[in-house]
């Protein structure tokens, strides 16, 4: 197959996975818009000779329904039509903000997403939010961490952990040997729980709001399939599993949801309400277990953290 069957075959089949999946739309900048629609041979020619100018003015994106469109570029010339096809691919992947065409976990994962992004299931949640705080992370990680609910800082981000407490988990995350972007982590809640009449502090959700959320969570866990989940604090692992006894009970145990190991420890801003070596020692013993249910290697120099001197 020539170069240009090639990419003609991969964009047709991808744009007709967006399609399976339910996507009916793709954005497209004007130019490849236009490159689309107008014959062949002057796409090339307007592509070849398009201008700063020109390229900018087509800063405003166009939607086009998710139908290969083959038929939009010319026989004759293969070359011009392996760059359109390509440019098209590269502008999907732009659209979507990432690095390469998502597979099928990804675009899986973004339905929830976009499902998760209007939710009014909590109309006092969904009117009093800045942002839906959906999960960050690689989702082909065999780690996985689920806090309760964004904060201040989280609803005014769009992601999850990036407060105080999550500089620690951060910490947590390095110590373990992992870089934060390698792990997936997300929340029970999607949403700040509001505190109406309050300028500051969190307040934690309810049960009603969590049972409303816990879909999501539990699509993106069945989409992920880490391979071990570590639940941050009670108010996670009740999130997860219902009332249970006081997290200093079951932390350290692991406990399954639907076959995948969850690892209950306590919750990063425990910890920093409570400096004891003691506790920050129980969270790492606790890492530590998660560590080698991954198999993960663990130094000397790690078993060491957070004992006395
Ligand atoms: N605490 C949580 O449980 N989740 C966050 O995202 C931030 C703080």
């Amino acid at each position: 197959m020539n170069p240009y069957d090639q990419v003609l075959d991969a964009t047709i089949s991808h744009l007709e996975k967006l399609k399976a999946s339910g996507i009916k739309h793709v954005k497209v900048s004007q130019e490849i818009l236009s490159s689309l629609t107008m014959p062949s041979s002057r796409a090339v020619e307007t592509r070849a000779s398009a201008s700063p100018a020109a390229t900018s003015t087509a800063s405003g994106r166009s939607t086009i329904p998710v139908t290969p469109k083959p038929v939009a570029v010319a026989p004759s010339l293969p070359q011009s039509k392996v760059s359109l096809m390509e440019s098209m691919a590269e502008e999907i992947k732009q659209v979507r903000g990432e690095g390469e065409i998502p597979g099928e976990k990804g675009l899986a994962l973004e339905q929830v997403k976009q499902r998760a992004m209007v939710c009014v299931k909590c109309p006092h949640l969904a009117s009093s939010r800045r942002n839906v705080v959906f999960g960050v992370g690689n989702i082909d990680s065999p780690l996985m961490f689920v806090g309760e609910a964004p904060g201040m800082e989280e609803d005014q981000e769009g992601e999850p952990f990036v407060g105080v407490a999550g500089q620690l988990l951060t910490k947590i995350i390095k110590a373990m040997g992992f870089g934060r972007e390698q792990i997936y982590i997300a929340n029970v809640l999607k949403c700040r729980p509001n505190t109406p009449g309050q300028t500051a502090g969190n307040r934690k959700p309810s049960e009603e709001e969590m049972k409303k959320c816990l879909p999501y969570l539990l699509a993106q866990i069945e989409i992920i399939q880490p391979k071990i989940i570590v639940a941050l604090g009670g108010t996670a692992v009740e999130g997860l599993f219902g009332k249970t006894d006081g997290i200093s009970k079951i932390r350290g145990h692991l406990r399954y949801l639907r076959n995948i190991p969850v690892m209950p420890t306590f919750h990063p801003s425990y910890l920093l309400r409570q400096q004891m070596l003691t506790e920050k020692r129980k969270v790492w013993e606790d890492m530590m277990k998660v560590m080698e249910h991954l198999q993960i290697p663990i130094t000397e120099k790690q078993q060491g953290f957070f004992l006395k001197a």
